[in-house]
Formats: C-alpha cells, sequence, structure tokens
C-alpha cells in the first residue's frame, strides 16, 4: 500500500494524498504591477487534484521585499483579485493552496526598490547572490542594516500580507525561511552580525522568524501556517558555523506553535540544483523535534519519497522540478508513467512556454 497516496490532516487543511507542489518562482506575473494573471491560473489549475496541497511560488509581502522582476506580489487589491482566481482555478479541482509568503532582504537590487534605496538586511553584509533583473540575473546590491526599531514594522508587513492572503481565500500561508532570503538571513550567523535581541545566540537568530509566526499566527491561527527552512542550506552565500544546532533550535522553538507542517528543504540541494545521490538527512533529524507533520522537499522522486515516508522520515514530499514539468504528476506516480523532461531554460521569465504548455500523459 502507498503511503504517498494515503489520506492525511496537517492543521486544519485535509489531504487525501501527500504529493505536494514545491513552491516555485516562475517569474510570469503581469507587468506593470507583479499581480498574478490568467496563465498563472491556468498553471496553476492544471497542477491541483482531488486532495492535493499546492505550495505558491514565493510572493513578496511588501515592495521592498521583492527579488524578481516579475514575481508576484500580495500587496495591491489587483494582486489579491489575480490571487483569487488562481485559488478558484485550484479549488475548482478539489485541491488546496496555501501562499508562500516572501521577504528577499539583501537578495534584491536597487533596480527593484521604490525609490532605487538600498534593499535591507541583518547585517550590512553582501552576497554574491543574483537578483532577477529584467536584463537578467544581476548580483544582489549592497544592504542596509535593518534598525532594531524597524523590525515590529517587517513583521507588520508580514501580517499584514497574512491577511491579505486571507482575502485572496488561500487554505493558508507558508512562511518562507529558506534559501538565504531576510529570515534565513537572521538565521544563520554568516549573514547575521547583530549585537542587538537578534543576532549573536541561536535564540537571538531564531527571534524574527518567531516574532513572524507569531503575527501571521494571530491572523490564521496556527494550524494554517507552515514554515519552510533549508539546513545547510547555502544557496545566497549563505552558511552556519553550526547548522546542527541552529536548525534542530528552530524546529524545538516552532513546536509549541502547533503549526499545520514544517517544510525542510534537505541539504543535498542548492537553490534548484541537487546532488540526488546524498541520501535525506535534515527532515528526519528535526520531525521528532518539531512533533508536527514535515514536507520533506528536495531531489525526490516517487520511490525516493515513498522510501522516506516509509522510514517515518516526513510525512509529506513536495516536488519541485518534476511538478513544474508534469501537470499530472500525482497521477503518474500513482500509475508509475512516464513523465516529461523539464526545461532548465524556462524555469524564469517568458510566458507560455515551458509553463503552461507540458502535457498531461496521454497513453
Ligand atoms: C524554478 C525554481 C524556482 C524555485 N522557486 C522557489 C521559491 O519560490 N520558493 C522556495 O521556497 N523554493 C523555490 N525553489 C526550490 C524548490 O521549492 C525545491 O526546494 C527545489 O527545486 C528542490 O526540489 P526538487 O528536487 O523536487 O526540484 C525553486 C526551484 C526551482 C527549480
Amino acid at each position: 500500500m502507498s503511503k504517498l497516496f494515503s489520506p492525511i490532516r496537517i492543521g486544519a487543511i485535509d489531504l487525501s494524498h501527500r504529493v505536494v507542489l514545491a513552491p516555485l518562482t516562475r517569474m510570469r506575473a503581469a507587468l506593470p504591477g507583479n499581480a498574478p494573471n490568467d496563465l498563472m491560473a491556468t498553471y496553476y489549475g492544471q497542477r491541483a487534484s482531488e486532495g492535493g496541497l499546492l505550495i505558491t511560488e514565493a510572493t513578496f509581502i511588501s515592495a521592498t521585499g521583492n527579488g524578481g522582476y516579475a514575481s508576484p506580489g500580495i500587496v495591491t487589491d489587483a494582486q489579491v483579485a489575480g490571487w483569487r482566481k488562481v485559488v478558484d482555478a485550484v479549488h475548482a479541482k478539489g485541491a488546496s493552496i496555501m501562499l508562500q509568503l516572501w521577504h528577499v532582504g539583501r537578495q534584491s537590487h536597487v533596480d527593484l526598490q521604490p525609490n532605487g534605496q538600498a534593499p535591507v538586511a541583518p547585517s550590512a553584509i553582501q552576497a554574491d547572490v543574483r537578483a532577477l533583473l529584467p536584463g537578467g540575473p544581476a548580483t544582489g546590491s549592497m544592504p542596509r542594516e535593518i534598525e532594531l526599531s524597524e523590525i515590529p514594522g517587517l513583521v507588520g508587513e508580514y501580517r499584514r500580507a497574512a491577511e491579505r492572503a486571507k482575502e485572496a481565500g488561500f487554505d493558508g500561508v507558508e512562511i518562507h525561511g529558506a534559501n538565504g532570503y531576510l529570515i534565513d538571513q537572521f538565521l544563520q550567523d554568516n549573514s547575521n552580525r547583530r549585537e542587538d535581541a537578534y543576532g549573536g545566540s541561536v535564540e537571538n537568530r531564531a527571534r524574527f522568524l518567531l516574532d513572524v509566526v507569531e503575527g501571521v499566527k494571530s491572523v490564521w491561527g496556527s494550524d494554517r501556517v507552515g514554515v519552510r527552512v533549508g539546513p545547510g542550506n547555502r544557496f545566497g552565500g549563505m552558511g552556519d558555523s553550526a547548522p546542527e544546532v541552529t536548525f534542530p533550535y528552530v524546529a524545538r522553538a516552532l513546536a509549541p506553535f502547533g503549526l499545520a507542517y514544517l517544510h525542510v528543504i534537505e541539504p543535498r540541494v542548492t537553490g534548484n540544483v541537487s546532488d540526488d545521490d546524498k541520501p535525506p538527512v535534515a527532515a528526519g533529524l528535526l520531525r521528532p523535534l518539531f512533533g508536527g507533520p514535515v514536507i520533506a522537499a528536495g531531489g525526490f522522486d516517487g520511490a525516493g519519497a515513498e522510501s522516506i515516508l516509509e522510514k517515518g522520515d516526513a510525512d509529506l514530499v513536495a516536488f519541485g522540478r518534476h511538478f513544474l514539468a508534469n501537470p499530472d504528476f500525482p497521477e503518474r506516480l500513482r500509475r508509475s508513467l512516464p513523465l516529461n523532461a523539464y526545461d532548465r531554460t524556462t524555469f524564469y521569465y517568458g510566458g507560455d512556454k515551458g509553463y503552461a504548455d507540458y502535457p498531461v500523459y496521454e497513453s
């Protein structure tokens, strides 16, 4: 009996299978305005299946949090209306959808910032990261250190975005704490040199994430909030002197919130490239500490997914590259059908090509 295709309840959400669409930035929002368009509604609708779970692409919570010129936001009325169409298309197929809340911190660029200002970060440390600009990827700009007095305002931006996600009809939100974005910049010590209550000890470095969880929970209730972390993740010039301390601390600190799930990217993945020969290690380490449902992600195929569920190291598995290339991915897994290959050249930018034009399986 397949574990992947057995039902599960995560927080307040009932699912009939455990094949999750991983959050995938695709840079297809309408410009100007960064609102989700009809093509995005088609794309997400294609990937929805009865009782399945989709997580949206990273979606900026404020103009200063954006890292991709054609990424969608959840700030303006037009963005909320665009997301409403996406949500409706997904719900029409009987699936649930969470919005991924995103602030990129230092992974932005002055060209993406209001008034060309410097992006904000826990510390003024520039990283060799690529912001996605109209002309192509460019190194992120030198950030400005966030003032202590600005932190409640930033947390408020997450809370406001969570409210707007509710207006758009989502089933919940996922807080993006991975891949070297703002929350991860606080968590890992090579990007956080602060000497106040938000830097130094792991307790202090995790404080921003926990403040955000508290804020978002006040909008949704904890059973409709998930958190994504990337232990040992180096994407975006990241690094931590003791990831084996930092991330277990985070999992334990999140436990009392009773969240819908913890979403763990395996360290074998860096950004969108993975060394699939390495076994998964992080989900299994954090799951007993977190004590709630864990979604594992990074380098999984059907067999790898069954195996981690079978071992009890995860409860669900999120798929990125395979799912973007196979709109009917859960069905293909269930029936062991061959997969479409993904085209890396159309991951970001562009329109329909390599986006909503991947075919479903036809016998
Ligand atoms: C095109 C692309 C865009 C991505 N965008 C995001 C994103 O917006 N948010 C996020 O948390 N992870 C993002 N990721 C990482 C994926 O969610 C996932 O962790 C990664 O692809 C590894 O899973 P896979 O081996 O199944 O592809 C992206 C990956 C790819 C390939």
